[in-house]
Parts: C-alpha cells; structure tokens; sequence
C-alpha cells in the first residue's frame, strides 16, 4: 500500500539517500533507472520542486530531453548492489530493469511509472531546464568536475506527488 506524504516530509531521507548510497532517477519510454547523488529540493514559483542533474553523456539525458516527466525513487537500504548497476551501466546497452529485478507500477500524476521496490517515491513533471553554464561556475568547481566539459543539465520538476509504501 502506497501513502500519500506531504512533498518535503522525505527530506532528511531523500538529502541522506542523495548524499551516501544514492537514488534512481526513472525516466523514458521505456523507463530507464539511473542512479543520481546530486540533486536539490525545495520551493520555486510557488511550487515544490525537485531538480536533478544529468550529463549529456548518459543515455538517460535523451530521455530526459524528450520527457514530460520522471519520477524520483528511493531505494530502502540493502539495495546497494543494485544502485551500483544503475550507476555503471548504461540503458543504452542493457534493459536495468530487468537485470535488477524491478517491479514498475503506474503513478497517480504522471506518465513515467515508479519502481515498487522503493520506500518512496516522487513524481514531477518537467517545468524549467537549463545547461550548467560553465562562465558563471566557480572555476575551482569546473576544474574538478568537468575536466571534459560534460556539464550537467538540470531539470526542474514540479513535485505533483510524494507517495510512502507501507512497510
Ligand atoms: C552514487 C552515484 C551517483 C551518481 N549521480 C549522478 C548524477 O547525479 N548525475 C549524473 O548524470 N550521473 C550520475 N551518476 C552516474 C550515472 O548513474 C551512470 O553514468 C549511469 O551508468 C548512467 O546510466 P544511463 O546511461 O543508463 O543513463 C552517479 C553514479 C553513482 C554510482
């Protein structure tokens, strides 16, 4: 049983699960997962908003590119090996889903499904994108991460829904 949580009460979860394991970005059709570290949530425009950042490297960034939206799921602990998949593999020469074993479900907002294994997820649709501009980062900053000149895209996705499974 899924239950509908209030958009930040997953906060110090979801800064936790970013910071240390890690947590799948879902995205495409067919969905796609990807691991992602980086990531902010918060309020813009009035809205709860989750922004993800993608490189133009991954095969997840021309799904991105094409999508209305993504949904944001977070793996409970003990699913280490399966971040490390996602996070080294690419879509683009296997089927993560399935080698993971996930289950998808259909979300309540948005077209990309979640995964059921997670503890929770998040569903957001696709409202600002913008490239990292590198003239306006801090150089020290460009110099340790973007040695190929590979910066991010961020995306801005309004939360329309945050739903807690019940474990
Ligand atoms: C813990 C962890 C965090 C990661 N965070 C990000 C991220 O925030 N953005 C990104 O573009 N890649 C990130 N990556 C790298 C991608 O997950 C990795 O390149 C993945 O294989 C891309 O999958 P895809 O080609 O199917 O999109 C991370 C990897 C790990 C292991």
């Amino acid at each position: 049983m899924m239950k509908s949580v209030g958009p930040f009460d997953m906060y110090q979860e979801t800064i936790g699960k970013l910071a240390s394991d890690g947590i799948i970005l879902l995205a495409g059709d067919p969905p796609n997962p990807m691991t992602i570290g980086w990531g902010t949530l918060g309020e813009i425009w009035h809205m709860p908003i989750f922004t993800v950042l993608v490189r133009p490297t991954r095969y997840t960034f021309g799904l991105m590119e094409k999508a209305k939206d993504f949904t944001v799921c977070v793996l409970p602990d003990g699913f280490n090996k399966h971040l490390a998949i996602c996070g080294s593999k690419s879509g683009r020469d296997m089927d993560k889903i399935r080698v993971c074993g996930f289950t998808l479900a259909q979300s309540a907002n948005v077209g990309t499904p979640f995964v059921t294994q997670s503890a929770f997820h998040y569903e957001c649709r696709i409202v600002h994108k913008h490239r990292l501009d590198p003239a306006a980062l801090d150089p020290a900053i460009d110099k340790k991460y973007y040695l190929t000149k590979d910066w991010h895209m961020v995306y801005y996705g309004q939360i329309l829904g945050v739903f807690k499974r019940d474990l």
